[in-house]
């Protein structure tokens, strides 16, 4: 059996140090923002998987049924012998990929969650024993060393991630994945689509409020990890289209006035009545801006393909 090998890039508390940095710059700019990767403690997760089941939530479901009918076709396009998983999470969505890749050898799983990643590689290795995954904790948005392994890569950033970035994220986290390609390697990058409002925003504000709840759930974050007192019954979850920016915008809107203290930062931050916080954008996407967004980052889009109803896309890269 091939040894797995766990990395951590981050320092134990580099997690705590970015919380609090997020807290204090959102939380203080107008209008007010928090970043969505503070959704993802153990209940965020929970409620995220949740959300994946949801009648309304199509996008998980859309990107499995391309991966089912299309990892053959990825596998032999790309060659494989290595996938590197931005993301990674429970590897779930991916196993059809790497089942496909007849030359696989190694397969590098990345993640902030080291309990995602140990689960991820453990139920991996129980059917493939000769795989070698080298598992990384570390926050894709910074820099990446990635371990050496053998080419060609793949490297995989799947669930239409890259949309909860702004512009400017997603062209600087483009740009690096391009500096990690070497001749024959190749991104696999996966993408909401842009259609009808009415769809969109079911998907983000769904009947049995799942989404409301993973959306408050940031607040019980704060309130837990920096002695902050939100009252999570006074905000309200918000889901909103932005035609312009093509994107979906996720918010939680104070019901009244009121003061929350955030005691580890020493901070009061007031809201007046019907304030909002951002807390989220899941940009969706058209052919052509994933064309343009690749082009100037150094990538050439190389394979296109949609789920039958055309909702969601997995895209091939080559770099330029
Ligand atoms: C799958 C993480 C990209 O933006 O659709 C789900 C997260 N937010 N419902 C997305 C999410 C609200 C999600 N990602």
């Amino acid at each position: 059996m091939s040894p797995f090998l766990l990395t951590r890039t981050l320092p134990e508390d580099a997690t705590d140090a970015a919380l609090r940095a997020d807290v204090l710059s959102g939380l203080t700019r107008h209008p007010k923002t928090l970043p969505p990767k503070w959704f993802y403690d153990a209940r965020g997760s929970e409620l995220f998987e949740e959300i994946t089941r949801l009648p309304e939530y199509y996008p998980t479901r859309a990107e499995r049924e391309i991966l089912e009918e299309r990892s053959e076709e990825i596998a032999a396009v790309s060659g494989a012998r290595t996938v590197i998983e931005l993301g990674s999470g429970s590897s779930e969505k991916t196993r059809h990929l790497l089942e496909a890749l007849t030359g696989l050898e190694s397969y590098v799983p990345v993640d902030v969650s080291e309990s995602a990643l140990t689960g991820a590689a453990e139920s991996l290795l129980v059917d493939h024993p000769d795989l070698s995954v080298h598992a990384l904790i570390a926050d894709f948005t910074g820099g990446l060393a990635l371990p050496g392994t053998p080419g060609p890569r793949l490297v995989a950033f799947l669930g239409g991630t890259i949309g909860n970035l702004l512009p400017e994220e997603r062209a600087g986290f483009l740009h690096s994945v391009r500096s990690l390609l070497s001749p024959g390697d190749a991104l696999l990058l996966g993408t909401d689509l842009v259609k009808d409002e009415e769809t969109l925003v079911a998907a983000y504000d769904d009947a049995a409020g799942v989404t409301a709840a993973f959306n408050k759930n940031v607040l019980s974050v704060v309130n837990r990890e920096l002695g902050a007192d939100f009252p999570l019954d006074a905000f309200d979850h918000v889901a909103v289209w932005n035609p312009e920016q093509r994107w979906i915008e996720m918010r939680l809107r104070a019901r009244r006035a009121l003061n929350v203290k955030i005691r580890e930062l020493d901070l009061v931050v007031p809201f007046e009545a019907g304030e909002e916080v951002r807390t989220e954008v899941s940009a969706k996407f058209r052919q052509e801006d994933v064309r343009e967004e690749l082009a100037a980052a150094g990538l050439r889009l190389a394979q296109w393909w949609t789920d039958a109803e055309g909702r969601f896309a997995l895209s091939l890269a080559t770099a330029v």
